[in-house]
């Protein structure tokens, strides 16, 4: 496919500008009409091959699970918004109890919200009740963990999502294990995961008593930062200190979580439990969704504390549920496909880093993929011109991409996606990558 931009998409483009608050749009003139499965269609009709998976929400196929689909027709027509928080109400109730089915033994408590940003919101604040006189947290550069006051005190992605709302809740931020460009200009192994003792030794050392922090969040593998994975010893070793030090251990599994790794939880790639888990994206298959879910032993708090309008919403938990019934139904078959059709990405972009100088590095785990691009392997110059105009010519020859971090590009299709479209897409992505190498 050569896309053009027809007259009807430039006008859509130029009243989104008019009346739109301006926010983080792509640098491709996608404007979406529907989807299928891992395809998605523009509004003139042209066919995109999707790699991102709307953000990391359609886990299970673009629009593509009937059950879904049918599970929301048919709760609008009895209720849609239940005000859960005020009166009760079954779904949301048996829900959580299927939800909690998916976590590790010791988690019976939920907290129902409509976004990333408010499940970590809860976290914080949930924190701070659980571990009454400790007013700290602590976080990882190149953490995102969204965008409300709360939430963006622990994001420290980039400066831009920052700058102009501080000063920020009291978060320290540490180094997170990036090996590709190591912040104590270490390597990895011999460095030992020198960034996880960093913790000990410096913040907790010389700047707060451990007995004063509430939290430790962390992405199991960093999203928005750039699809960085960190080594298995250093999410051991945080969980160490979090546990020698009473400090709950919330693991952000908004993006990573929900199969995208091939397992439910991200985190259990590393051997490890968190404390408190948070999820969003994909937990609702298309409609908005967050849970807070803790840990028994950590206790309630108390009422009034905390709340909102929508949360349980009976449209979302219809939603969430039915796509949590498709996830039971079918995990062994989504854990494989995950396995395989990353291992098959991942195969591509082995060769396409020994073939092309603009990939530095790939790295992943099951269909969460990033590849970061450089300006050059030894100098390991950002490569931020060369990583969008892939994304432009992916977008040209059918394909859907998202950035993340300075440079990188991550792959995240459905966990669903065929090998045929894994092949297509990859074919595409070569292409854009060799034109854009060519050009150097
Ligand atoms: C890891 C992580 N946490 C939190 C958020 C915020 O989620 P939302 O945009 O739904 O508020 C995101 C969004 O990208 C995310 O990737």
């Amino acid at each position: 496919m050569v896309f053009k931009v027809s007259k009807r998409i430039k006008d859509i483009i130029d009243r989104d500008k008019k009346v739109m608050i301006t926010t983080t749009r792509e640098p491709y003139p996608f404007v979406v009409e529907r989807g299928d499965g891992d395809f998605a269609y523009d509004i003139d009709g042209n066919k995109f091959i999707d790699f991102t998976s709307f953000i990391g929400v359609y886990n299970m196929g673009v629009n593509t699970n009937r059950q879904i689909r049918e599970a929301i027709k048919a709760q609008v027509d009895r209720l849609s918004h239940s005000a859960f928080l005020d009166f009760h109400g079954e779904p949301p109730v048996a829900f959580a109890e299927k939800l909690l089915t998916m976590f590790p033994k010791g988690f019976g408590k939920v907290f129902f919200s409509n976004s990333g940003t408010e499940a970590n919101e809860a976290a914080l604040k949930l924190s701070r009740i659980f571990k009454q006189k400790r007013l700290y947290n602590i976080a990882f550069y190149g953490a995102f963990h969204g965008r409300t006051m709360g939430s963006l005190s622990l994001t420290a992605a980039k400066v831009a999502q920052k700058w102009h709302f501080g000063p920020y809740n009291n978060t320290i931020h540490v180094p997170f294990a990036y090996c590709y460009r190591c912040p104590l200009k270490l390597e990895y192994p011999s460095c030992g995961v020198a960034c996880a003792d960093y913790i000990v030794e410096q913040p907790l050392s010389h700047e707060v008593a451990p007995q004063e922090v509430a939290t430790i969040f962390m992405e199991p593998v960093q999203g928005e930062g750039g699809y960085i994975v960190p080594p298995k010893e250093f999410v051991q070793k945080v969980r160490k200190i979090a546990s020698e030090h009473g400090i709950v251990f919330v693991a952000d599994e908004v993006q990573s979580g929900y199969m995208r790794t091939g397992k439910f939880l991200a985190l259990d790639n590393f051997g490890v439990e968190a404390d408190v888990y948070t999820m969003a994206k994909a937990l609702g298959g298309g409609v908005p969704i967050g849970a807070t879910i803790t840990r028994t032993s950590l206790g309630d708090i108390p009422p009034g504390a905390h709340a909102n309008t929508f949360g349980g919403n009976f449209l979302a938990i219809a939603a969430a549920n039915a796509s949590l019934d498709y996830v039971k139904k079918n995990q062994k078959q989504l854990e494989s496909n995950a396995r395989a059709m990353g291992a098959l990405i991942m195969k591509r972009l082995n060769e396409m880093k020994e073939k092309y100088e603009i990939v530095g590095d790939v790295r992943g785990i099951g269909l969460m993929i990033g590849v970061e691009f450089v300006k050059s392997k030894k100098t390991k110059e950002f490569g931020a011109e060369e990583r969008e105009a892939v994304v432009k010519k992916s977008f040209d020859k059918g394909l859907l991409l998202l950035g993340c971090g300075p440079s990188s590009i991550r792959l995240i299709p459905p966990v669903t996606v065929s090998k045929e479209s894994v092949t297509k897409g990859m074919d595409a992505f070569e292409q854009a990558v060799k034109e854009v190498n060519g050009k150097r």
